[in-house]
């Protein structure tokens, strides 16, 4: 238990919602929810405290539409922004996103500098980039949820084909948290197994495994062709505390995030999806994988495509 610790959370929407109900029944700290909107936060964590009481747990809670409070955070979660509708790409996302990143970004460089900083905003890739820039933060410190997500959807896909607990499947996604996202086959395997042995076998046809990676790129759209108005909360909020619980807790977990890059897979001066470590110390390694030829052109490409949406950031920055 870490009650000493303060987790902001930025952003009162359906995820940040989600994140701090999650965070106070995990008592993982004590939580600062903030918003814009004047009275949401409040309200809602109004309703948080009044649920914990009836559960007899305690957990600090704030609930306000003032972004100082968030001053000396151990970590802050960033949801702020508007989901995409249907039909919409989270790339259409990026001028209004990215003038929500600058508000806050100067508001953490100001409050909170040494904050565990964990983007949850879309689009994705382009938003980690701008906070870094605006905020100043240093490299370790902050990071993008997208990776564990995608990650997890396509575990679950698998797991639904495979007739085998998602808990004996590990799997993959490197690269932008977009349609070019990357996921690995080669690094895909259930309890050890490599995947590709269950294909040779045919526990699974290659034609079903192609099919579950186009339908994992498309998962966040599948979610909100469903909802209409809202893409999906429990499943990225649920992935930003496995960030955040490795934080705080120094697990040192290997977790696909959104990291900043300067050389590592010939990226430089971009954030992009890679496995790191994450301690205390915030991002404490990032992994390099050897890509073989073809997995190197689809994570080029992806990169490609987060590249023009920092291209577009810099120049809203300028
Ligand atoms: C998704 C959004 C949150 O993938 O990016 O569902």
């Amino acid at each position: 238990m870490s009650h000493d610790k303060k987790i902001s959370l930025i952003g009162a929407g359906n995820i940040g919602t989600i994140l701090a109900f999650s965070i106070s029944r995990k008592r993982l700290g004590n939580i600062t929810l903030v918003d814009r909107v004047k009275g949401l936060a409040e309200g809602k964590c109004l309703d948080l405290s009044q649920s914990l009481s009836a559960e007899n747990l305690n957990t600090k809670i704030l609930g306000t539409d003032d972004i100082s409070k968030i001053k000396n955070s151990h970590a802050i979660v960033i949801t702020a922004g508007i989901p995409r509708k249907p039909g919409m790409s989270r790339d259409d996302l990026v001028e209004t996103n990215f003038s929500i990143m600058k508000e806050l970004g100067n508001a953490i460089k100001k409050y909170s500098p040494n904050a565990f900083v964990i983007c949850v905003t879309n689009p994705l890739d382009a938003m980690v980039w701008s906070l870094k820039e605006i905020t100043g933060i240093d490299k370790k410190m902050i990071v993008g949820m997208a990776g564990i997500l995608d990650s997890a959807r396509f575990k679950f896909f698998l797991s639904n084909e495979l007739s085998i607990s998602t808990d004996s499947i590990q799997t993959m996604v490197l690269g932008g948290h977009g349609d070019t996202m990357v996921p690995l086959l080669r690094f895909t395997s259930i309890s050890g197994i490599p995947l590709s042995e269950f294909i040779k076998k045919k526990r699974i046809s290659k034609d079903k495994v192609d099919k579950i990676i186009s339908r994992t790129r498309n998962g966040g759209g599948e979610i909100v062709a469903l909802m209409k108005n809202s893409s999906a909360f429990f499943s990225p909020a649920t992935s930003a505390i496995e960030m955040l619980e490795s934080y705080l807790f120094d697990n040192r977990r290997i977790l696909p995030c959104s990291a900043y890059l300067e050389g590592e897979y010939n990226v430089k001066d971009m954030c992009v999806g890679v496995p790191v470590v994450i301690s205390k110390d915030g991002v404490e390694e990032i992994i390099e994988l050897d890509l073989q030829n073809s997995e190197r052109n689809e994570f080029d490409n992806s990169v490609k495509a987060v590249k023009e949406l920092v291209e577009k950031c810099r120049k809203l920055l300028a």
